[in-house]
């Protein structure tokens, strides 16, 4: 196979796109394919400030190193979530964001040390609470957006970026649509809009495929954590992911269309209605980020 641009040998073949491309052209390709996606739904403007959420895997680290790229003026929010696994998960991670950033010189990270701050790690907290059943995951989950939200209305970031890729929106998507969560459809998008003490959130990687964003961070040799979270080991998002790999297998682009689709249905007014009206927020009288219950908020229920 060889490169679309130059004739050298490909190092990816993108189906979907019909696209075969070189180490040298597909990278240059990837970050303005982003850049594309970052206009096309105006996630943030050139002059505002960016807090990008990196966990130290491909994902993120990938899209840290595209925005900085492109010139935005992007920093760093690590969360030591202390999860350890049997092989120092949180640990690893903090090792491979910590050698992004010793690359390059002058840009800015945030660590919020959860164990630290609050007293227990996700697993102490989960398990106090959840008594010893279930995984620490939702748990996890509320502890990472509320950190998120409180550094960036704290520090004065506009954006928020996860590092969301396209089969992570895809298999949320499907597991949305069987329990038709018609709520969570309406607020799946790759740009979530600010409101009171609540920080725009943006996912730029939301049309690029898995494959996309490892073969890039290989490529540009980023280093990344390869294991998942050892509690995410077999998890339903997994088991989506699968089916849709297997579809994918049959009909390339079938990710990118159910995707695109959705967000045009999404656009024309599809899943809006009485019931999936978001809830009115006040502030937590704790912490004062926006929540729907009439007293402390759940992550500061968390605590209590
Ligand atoms: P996940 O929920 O693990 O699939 O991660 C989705 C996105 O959340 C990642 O791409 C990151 O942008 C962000 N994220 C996950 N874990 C962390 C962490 N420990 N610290 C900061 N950001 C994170
Ligand atoms: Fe939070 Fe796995 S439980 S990342
Ligand atoms: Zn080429
Ligand atoms: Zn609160």
């Amino acid at each position: 196979m060889k490169c679309r641009k130059c004739s050298r040998p490909a190092v990816i073949n993108m189906r979907h796109h019909k696209l075969a491309l070189c180490e040298e052209h597909f990278p240059e390709w990837f970050v303005s394919y982003t850049e594309r996606a970052i206009g096309k739904y105006r996630m943030f403007r050139r002059d505002e400030r960016i807090l990008v959420a990196v966990s130290g895997g491909k994902d993120s680290l990938s899209l840290w190193d595209v925005l900085l790229q492109l010139g935005y003026r992007a920093d760093g929010l690590y969360i030591n979530l202390g999860i350890d696994g049997g092989f120092g998960y949180s640990r690893l991670s903090y090792e491979k964001v910590q050698a992004f950033i010793g690359d390059r010189p002058g840009v800015q990270l945030h660590v919020v040390d959860v164990a630290a701050l609050y007293g227990e790690t996700i697993p102490e907290v989960a398990g106090r609470k959840l008594r010893g059943r279930g995984k620490p995951c939702s748990v996890c989950g509320l502890i990472k957006r509320h950190e998120m939200n409180r550094i960036a209305q704290e520090y004065g970031y506009t954006v928020l970026a996860t590092g969301h890729n396209l089969d992570d929106e895809v298999a949320v998507l499907l597991s949305n649509l069987l329990h038709w969560q018609t709520g969570y459809l309406v607020r799946q998008a790759p740009v979530l809009v600010e409101r009171e003490g609540m920080t725009r959130k943006v996912k730029p990687f939301c049309r690029s495929y898995e494959r996309e964003v490892a073969a890039y961070a290989l490529v540009w040799g980023i280093d990344y954590i390869y294991e998942e979270c050892p509690y995410a080991v077999g998890n339903l998002t997994n088991f989506y992911k699968d089916l849709l790999a297997r579809i994918e297998m049959e009909s390339p682009g079938a990710k990118l269309q159910f995707y695109q689709g959705f967000l045009r249905a999404r656009e024309e007014g599809f899943f809006c209605g009485e019931a999936t009206e978001p809830p009115p927020m006040h502030p937590c009288p704790q912490c004062g980020q926006p929540t729907t219950v009439p007293d402390l908020c759940a992550f500061c229920r968390l605590w209590t």
